[in-house]
């Protein structure tokens, strides 16, 4: 087996998906922001403000670069990997890769308590999220080998629909 790596803006799914579907293949579940956390100390958001989005970058980058060439797993990764070329173009050619889309409405209904998510701390998230689907989503369909739409389908379903396509 491969690395799947799973992609999508916050909220879309990509760690609920990855830990039930890593279960059903029975194979490690990697959140490359978790594995960050761990090196920096601190939760992401507290990095950002502290050192900047570029600082964060930089990190995700060189993570997700060892990640893809270790042990196969599932990998679920933030939101912003595919702004780099280098992470698209590595996540695409060292596993296979799924891009688990919503609309901007429906991950603002799944995120507007959520206070974790350091870009979506503006005075209004769901134009944000807009603004950052409208930037993401090319970049996505670009990286991912299969689109899985995520608005109506239970978890169990989604990770079905991933297992289908193996
Ligand atoms: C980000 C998404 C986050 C995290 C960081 C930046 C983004 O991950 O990597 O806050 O740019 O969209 P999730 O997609 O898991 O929220």
């Amino acid at each position: 087996m491969t690395t799947l790596a799973l992609i999508g803006l916050p909220g879309a799914g990509k760690s609920t998906v990855g830990r039930q579907l890593a279960r059903r293949l029975q194979v490690p579940f990697v959140d490359s922001d978790a594995v960050i956390e761990d090196r920096i100390g601190c939760t992401i958001r507290e990095f950002f403000e502290r050192e900047g989005e570029e600082a964060f970058r930089d990190l995700e980058e060189a993570v997700l670069d060892e990640l893809t060439q270790g042990p196969p797993c599932v990998l679920s990764t933030g939101g912003g990997a595919v702004l780099r070329p280098l992470n698209r173009q590595r996540l695409r050619a060292r596993g296979r890769v799924f891009y688990l889309r919503s609309t901007p409405e429906e991950l603002y209904r799944r995120l507007r308590h959520d206070r974790t998510r350091p870009l979506l701390q503006v005075a209004d998230p769901l134009q944000r999220l807009r603004d950052l689907y409208a930037v993401r989503d090319p970049l996505y369909r670009e990286t991912a080998h299969y689109v899985i739409e995520t608005g109506r389908p239970t978890v169990a379903t989604l990770v079905n629909m991933i297992l289908m396509q193996l």
